[in-house]
């Protein structure tokens, strides 16, 4: 058996070596991580939403028809990002003041089929889905024969002032159960 011996040049190299790959790989994860989180946050603008959801003004109550037609009105919310802090529109609810009522009933308008949004058609007193053809009554229950699989999203609303704020909730198409998107 043989042993070769290092040479002091041969151990200080190997030294360097290990020296400068340990500072690429340490240095390369503290730089992905920022900018993998950062990224995140880009790509996923409502992420911020994924938590609790929070209520957003969106209209007053002398806006609402007082005979019990639902009018459609958009959300809009913060968006944050990397680099940005906006208001932009994130969806749109119907809501509808019945008559007496000191509180509007409010509707996501977005189709519980496949996330089309439905379209309130007065003559006929229905929402109605132009992607294929569901249609629901003015308190958002399904009329057969319809495909989608639930009435529409149901969202808390309440009034401070004249102010109509609503807690607005984004949830999972295609399926017979309401479950909030994470
Ligand atoms: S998306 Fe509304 S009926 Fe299909």
């Amino acid at each position: 058996m043989s042993y070769e011996s290092q040479t002091p040049d041969q151990t200080s190299d190997r030294r360097g070596f290990f020296a400068a790959a340990s500072a690429i790989v340490i240095g390369g994860f503290l730089a992905i991580v920022p900018t993998a989180a950062a990224l995140a946050v880009f790509l996923n603008p409502l992420r911020k939403r994924a938590g609790e959801a929070k209520f957003v003004r969106v209209t007053t109550l002398d806006a609402l028809p007082t005979d019990g037609t639902p009018r459609e009105f958009p959300v809009i919310a913060n968006r944050v990002d990397a680099w940005n802090r906006s208001r932009e529109p994130v969806g749109a609810v119907y809501l509808r003041l019945p008559q007496g009522a000191d509180k509007p009933d409010c509707l996501s308008a977005t189709c519980p089929h496949a996330g089309c949004f439905v379209a309130f058609d007065g003559p006929s007193d229905e929402f109605k889905c132009p992607c294929h053809n569901s249609a629901f009554a003015v308190d958002g229950a399904i009329i057969p024969p319809s495909p989608s699989p639930r009435p529409m999203d149901s969202l808390a609303c309440k009034v401070e002032g004249n102010d109509v704020l609503v807690k607005f909730e984004d949830f999972y198409t295609g399926r017979s159960d309401k479950v909030v998107k994470q």
